[in-house]
This record gives C-alpha cells, sequence and structure tokens, in this order.
C-alpha cells in the first residue's frame, strides 16, 4: 500500500467503510482477531502510509516514529493513549489522535456493574450455582456490602478519583443509589461540577466505600494506589478500576486482597495486561473482566467513525477533530511531513 492508512487489527467495518468512501486506501493487518503485530509487522504495514490507525494494544515508541519518517498522525482507537509515547510524536511532528466522549456513557456503566457485582456477590453467587452448591436459601449466604443506605439509614460514599468525562457520568449515576460522592482531584472544577465534593485524596481513600479509579495512566497516577494507600481504605471498601491498570500496584492489591486489609476489588484492566499478577485470580473478593469499558456495539462503532475521522482529516494534511498534541501543528516537524506528500 501506497500512501493510505495502516490499521494495526480489525476495528469495526463502520470506521474502515468511512475511510474508503473518503476515496482513501485502508490496509488492516491482516493477523488473527485476538493476535497483535509484532515490530516489524507494524513497520512493513506503515512504512509507506500516511496515517497509522492503532489499537492501545501496540506500543508506538520513538524507535517505531524514528522508523516512519513521513508519517502525517497516529490516530488511537481508544480515549486513553498512555501506549503511545505523545512526547516524542510531538517532538518528532506527529499529531496523535483519540476518541474521547464517544464511550463514557458505556464505561460508566461497566463501572458500576462492577461496583455492585463485587459489593453483592454476583459472580461468586453464579459460579456457586453453576457449581451446583445451592441447596437451600440461608440467612448468612453470601452476604455482601449495601450499595444504597443499609438499615441504618447511612448513605454510602462513594469516591471518585479522577472526576473528569467518566468520573462524571459515574457520579451520575450515584444519585439513583443515594450515595455521598466524593471526589479527589481540581478542587474548582470538582465544586463547579455540583456532583461531587471535594476531598483530599487521602481523605477520600480513608472515607470511601467504594474507591472508582477514572484517571489516564501517565507519570502522575502510575501506582497511585500503592500498599499505603490500600492500608488507608476501611477494611469493608472496595477498589473498582476502569481506568488503566498501571495506575494501582496490582501485587500491593493482591497482598490487600489476600490479608482482608480491603473487602474486594472489581478490575476491567490490568498492570500487565492481558497477564494478571500473581494470586489474583484465585482471590474470591476480586471481580475481574477483560477491558470491556467501551464494549458495547453501539460504542465500539462509533469509536471507529471517530478514530477514522481522525485518520481521514491526518492524511488530508488537516488538523484532526480530536488530537491530544495540537501544537504539533504549528511545528517545523510536522510541516517538513506536509510537504513530503502531493
Ligand atoms: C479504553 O480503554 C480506551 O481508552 O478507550
Ligand atoms: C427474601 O427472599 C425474602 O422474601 O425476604
Amino acid at each position: 500500500m501506497s500512501g493510505g492508512i495502516f490499521v494495526t487489527r480489525a476495528i469495526p467495518e463502520a470506521g474502515l467503510d468511512r475511510v474508503r468512501e473518503a476515496g482513501i486506501e485502508v490496509a488492516v493487518w491482516p493477523g488473527p482477531q485476538d493476535g497483535s503485530p509484532s515490530r516489524r509487522e507494524i513497520l512493513h504495514g506503515a512504512r509507506e502510509a500516511r496515517v497509522l490507525l492503532s489499537l492501545l494494544t501496540e506500543t508506538v515508541d520513538a524507535e517505531l516514529l524514528a522508523a516512519l519518517p513521513r508519517l502525517l498522525g497516529i490516530s488511537n482507537y481508544a480515549v486513553g493513549y498512555d501506549n503511545v509515547d505523545v512526547g516524542a510524536a510531538t517532538l518528532s511532528g506527529v499529531p496523535v489522535g483519540n476518541t474521547p466522549g464517544v464511550l463514557t456513557e458505556s464505561t460508566a456503566d461497566l463501572t458500576w456493574a462492577l461496583l455492585l457485582a463485587a459489593a453483592r456477590n454476583v459472580v461468586s453467587g453464579d459460579a456457586y450455582m453453576r457449581g451446583g452448591g445451592y441447596r437451600r436459601w440461608g440467612p448468612q449466604l453470601l452476604l455482601g456490602h449495601d450499595v444504597s443506605p443499609g438499615c441504618d439509614g447511612r448513605r454510602r460514599v462513594l469516591g471518585i478519583v479522577g472526576l473528569g468525562r467518566i468520573g462524571k457520568a459515574v457520579a451520575r449515576r450515584a444519585v439513583g443509589f443515594d450515595m455521598q460522592v466524593i471526589a479527589s482531584g481540581e478542587r474548582q472544577r470538582i465544586e463547579a461540577s455540583g456532583l461531587a465534593t471535594w476531598t483530599p485524596f487521602e481523605d477520600l481513600l480513608r472515607r470511601a466505600d467504594f474507591v472508582s479509579l477514572h484517571l489516564p495512566l501517565n507519570e502522575a497516577t502510575h501506582h497511585l494506589i500503592g500498599a499505603a494507600q490500600l492500608a488507608m481504605m476501611k477494611p469493608t471498601a472496595y477498589l473498582v478500576n476502569t481506568s488503566r491498570g498501571a495506575v494501582v500496584d496490582e501485587a500491593a492489591l493482591v497482598e490487600a486482597l489476600r490479608n482482608g486489609r480491603i473487602a474486594g476489588a472489581a478490575l476491567d484492566v490490568y498492570e500487565h495486561e492481558p497477564s494478571m499478577a500473581a494470586g489474583l485470580a484465585e482471590l474470591g473478593t476480586a471481580v475481574l473482566l477483560p477491558h470491556l469499558g467501551s464494549a458495547t456495539r453501539a460504542t465500539r462503532d462509533r469509536m471507529a467513525v471517530m478514530a477514522a475521522d481522525n485518520a481521514i482529516a491526518m492524511w488530508r494534511g488537516e488538523p484532526a477533530p480530536h488530537c491530544v498534541n495540537p501544537e504539533v501543528y504549528d511545528g517545523p516537524p510536522y510541516r517538513r511531513r506536509r510537504l513530503a506528500w502531493p
């Protein structure tokens, strides 16, 4: 392929059709659905391409960028872009696109599915049924924790770390469960949202019955939740993570769950995805999903269209509608790349 868009793994047809309708050639790595292209295969596919459409499973680093001197953009099929070295991309004049907004509600829904599943033993209860363990109803069978106010009348506290698009959507749903919502982070923004009460991070950890993480992964958030933070949480509290695995020190989490330091964890993401920390899979107090936050048909289609629109704009040498490093367009490195194409 010469001068088209190279897609590292098959995305929904809605996105590929969009590119074809724009009259742009598109090539998709031909490997299996659950496989990922090697570095060599990405280079082979993208060498002659104008734009690389990547998935969060692909690492786009300085080495890869250096090997693709004519690339006009990286369109990442995800809202998160920690798989892309944006600093290196900016330096070498490559715009990076993402897919914000379209997966907010789906991810918030899944966050609640996880929270409720963990608090009310939905997954262990299901396994119990299938395993033939259910002989008769019993007052002590699989007791969980209240999400709505319990008979004590106490409103449960939902602690949201990262009150951005997804964090806010999670907070809105908490109204229906009559929870008290607190959030740590930028105080003014949180207070202006009207959705949560601002609380310092450590205070949030101490007070929350459910701690839910909604942060991008970067140097500042890597291992934000480690042994010390888990030790601050209530022994009856749950940790929910639908952001990025490495925001949590997963080995420390396994240790905390093992020791009953917290009541449970509900995870959609892992530090070394798709692997899990040793011991995690054996813990009955963990609910584990394979990164399904945005996994509804409609959302994945909309992500594909959005990633395609970013890629099409990049291909044309125009600003991408959703670009995480728009300053790149003003610099000489980008202009040099732009001039390399007709
Ligand atoms: C999924 O994790 C995304 O970042 O879109
Ligand atoms: C439970 O099923 C009840 O009726 O209390």
